[in-house]
């Protein structure tokens, strides 16, 4: 028994619920390693909303782990634009090429080893691809197991981690390890969600030791989140007409040396010395921990000279295969009022 849970009446309870009501999700159609491990990568900080679109379109552009394996590094990126967190993207490359040569991994520890994979996503993987038993333990597990144990330590603690990791792998059905996981997660996202948990509808509200006294609404206990950086940033959207006749938009690469957003294409920072140039947008960002507040100028550029600084003029309809971050992209769009990265974009 796990914290007083009947674990097997847990399990079937849980495993029924799921197999008569899952979401039909893309990624659950099917259970080998490329396309799970791919909606993995995606789900670690992406909403499943969010990622199914992302989703779809990056295995139409990379059907296969040879075929990404293959690939050019801005080639990925350009796919991930709009997923943010672009280090996923590199890592997921690194593995592919990793994989392609090694072979698909037969364990959790050789998915641990992979770049880009911490613990989730390794047990998250081994339990869906592998049919391996191990506990994918993220938000919503954390979410769910606090509640049914009614634990009011700090959930960021990596005691109280351990204690619900160890409850979520003591209730984890051995036999079905990737249906478990996923139920568990389903049932944190649809019913035991993180304000008004829906108990009457929930299939283990039996089992659950916050809604036994009536807490379970204010678990998980977390400590106070620090307050988001206010930042300011304003752009210049360099804009003429191509030789064709179509819009270009002038943009500069991140350099290699800047971590998360090297070899990004973005506008250029506005100073004075660019003159004037009216504001054509106003916007916010949010990037983890840090608020930007966006302005960006627009000022069209003659055919008779070049800008002076290093950069490279794009045709707005190839905008769509160029690696933009989140901000460059919201600044083209809000300036352009199209969706230049259509192909990519959820619209986050
Ligand atoms: N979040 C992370 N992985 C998931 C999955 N396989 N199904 C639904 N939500 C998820």
């Amino acid at each position: 028994m796990a914290a007083g849970i009947e674990a097997e009446a847990f399990r079937q309870k849980l495993l029924a619920w799921y197999d008569a009501g899952r979401r039909d999700l893309p990624w659950r159609q099917s259970t080998d390693f490329y396309p799970v491990w791919i909606s993995e990568v995606m789900l670690q900080q992406t909403r499943v909303e969010a990622a199914i679109p992302h989703y779809l379109r990056f295995l139409l552009r990379f059907p296969s782990l040879a075929a990404l394996a293959m690939a050019d590094e801005a080639d990925v990126l350009a796919a991930w634009s709009g997923l943010g967190y672009y280090r996923r993207a590199r890592n997921l490359h690194k593995a592919a090429r990793q994989v392609a040569e090694a072979g698909i991994p037969r364990s959790h520890g050789e998915i641990l080893a992979l770049p880009g994979a911490g613990p989730y996503t390794a047990a998250a993987v081994a339990s869906i691809a592998l049919g391996l038993p191990h506990a994918a333990v993220d938000g919503n597990v954390i979410r769910v197991t606090s509640r049914l144990s009614a634990d009011s330590e700090p959930s960021e603690s990596p005691e109280t981690r351990r204690r619900l990791a160890a409850l979520a792998d003591s209730l984890l059905d051995r036999a079905r390890p990737g249906d478990f996981n996923q139920a568990m997660m389903e049932l944190g996202a649809t019913v035991c969600t993180p304000a008004g948990p829906q108990c009457v509808w929930c299939p283990v509200s039996g089992f659950c030791g916050g809604y036994a006294a009536g807490i379970q609404a204010s678990l998980p206990v977390r400590h106070a989140r620090p307050q988001s950086r206010r930042r300011e940033l304003c752009l210049l959207l360099l804009r003429r007409k191509g030789d064709g006749g179509g819009d270009e938009v002038f943009l500069v690469r991140r350099d290699s040396g800047e971590s998360r957003l090297a070899g990004f294409w973005e506008p250029l920072p506005y100073d004075a010395a660019w003159g004037a140039a009216p504001v054509a947008a106003n916007f916010t960002h949010q990037i983890v921990n840090d608020r930007y507040s966006v302005s960006v100028r627009e000022k069209w550029h003659g055919a008779d000279s070049e800008p002076t600084v290093a950069g490279r003029w794009f045709p707005v309809a190839d905008l769509p295969l160029v690696p933009l971050g989140g901000i460059a992209r919201k600044a083209i769009d809000a300036v352009l009022a199209v969706r230049p990265t259509s192909l990519f974009d959820t619209g986050e």
